[in-house]
């Protein structure tokens, strides 16, 4: 599975190095400026280097795009590709809202293209351990759950642009938001959110809480100004599971009712984390879905509807929220 990389910006120098030991999956990259595309190519090894997008869709030798571009332009790179029967892998979040997620979605279902959402942790195996952990029995029902993740980056332009996706729920609160569909599942009856927004009328810290139909409580935290300790906490009625960083998580453990620990959970030993989601195209690639089992695109469509909603109710909006 040869790999195109569209945008040559911060997270594709992570690609590019989850595909270090993988020659041949490190194909190609494309910068809307070519001279950044050689000197990316020339760095971490890729074989052919393109300055506009639309060059390398039209290499019939990419079999997988990575898009790792800002949020506002997804959509529109998604499309790209599909329209030239590339398969896709897109950074989360996925588009700026549900309604270009739909259509990005219903366009590579109608033409038979694997497209998937780069949201790395759904396709760890150490997130399977932790449901799996949950589901065991050993704290008991779970009830309560909490996560938070934080990086003080508001001095990025994506992040406070409205024109480019900004704001740290699509960033950041988006991690929160899958480890507890993860842990807790999607039947969420309720949510009820504040934000604090930034000068430019993106949100830059939020807290929202998801009520489920049997009786669990999420209670999930983001912030684009602080740091915190990124820990997700599961408590049931005999223990609780604290899980280090659910932005990358490595380690687990359990306690019991007099919170003593009982167990330890490690993930095994990766790369930078990035090759499971790799992996799991190819395997899409090899038997010719149109979709992950590990991220279904009805999956995608409900996070961005989640998403949806909380902006609205804070009023954080984008240019594309305009369209009809
Ligand atoms: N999975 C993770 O852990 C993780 C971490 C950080 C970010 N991300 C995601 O990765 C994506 C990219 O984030 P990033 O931090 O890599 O962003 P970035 O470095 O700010 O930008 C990525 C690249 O996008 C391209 N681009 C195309 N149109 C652009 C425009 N109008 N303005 C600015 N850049 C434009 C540029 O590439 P060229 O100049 O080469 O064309 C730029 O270098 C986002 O979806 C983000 O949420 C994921």
């Amino acid at each position: 599975m040869r790999i195109g990389i569209i945008g040559a910006g911060h997270i594709a120098i992570k690609m590019a190095m989850t595909l270090k030991d993988t020659p041949e999956r490190r194909y190609a990259v494309a910068s809307r400026d070519y001279a950044k595309a050689c000197d990316f190519a020339a760095k971490y090894g890729f074989a052919r280097a393109y300055g506009s997008y639309e060059d390398l869709v039209n290499d019939p030798d990419v079999d997988l795009v990575y898009i790792a571009t800002p949020h506002s332009h997804h959509f529109a790179h998604i499309s790209l590709a599909v329209n030239h029967g590339k398969a896709v892998l897109c950074e989360k979040a996925f588009t700026t809202n549900a309604r270009e997620a739909e259509e990005a979605i219903r366009l590579a279902e109608s033409k038979g293209v694997f497209l998937t959402e780069a949201i790395w942790t759904r396709y760890m195996p150490f997130s399977a351990t932790i449901r799996e952990t949950i589901d065991s029995g050993i704290i008991g029902q779970p009830q309560l759950l909490s996560a938070s993740l934080c990086y003080p980056i508001e001095w990025k332009e994506r992040l406070v642009r409205p024109e480019l996706g900004g704001g740290a729920l699509l960033d950041i609160g988006i991690y929160p938001i899958n480890f507890a569909r993860m842990c807790f599942g999607t039947d969420i009856t309720d949510i009820s959110s504040a934000c604090i927004c930034g000068p430019t009328g993106m949100d830059m810290q939020e807290t929202f809480t998801f009520l489920y139909a049997d009786g669990r409580v999420a209670n999930l935290q983001s912030s684009a100004r602080s740091v915190c300790p990124r820990q997700g906490i599961i408590c049931g009625t005999e223990g609780y599971i604290i899980v280090e960083n659910i932005n990358n998580p490595l380690r687990a453990v359990v306690y019991n009712r007099d919170y003593e620990p009982i167990r330890s959970l490690e993930a095994p030993p990766q790369l930078t984390g990035f090759e499971y989601q790799v992996d799991a195209c190819e395997e899409a690639l090899r038997n010719g879905w149109v979709e992950s089992p590990y991220m279904p695109h009805a999956e995608t469509i409900a996070i961005m509807r989640i998403m949806d909603s909380l902006r609205q109710h804070w009023g954080v909006r984008f240019p594309s929220d305009e369209q009809p």
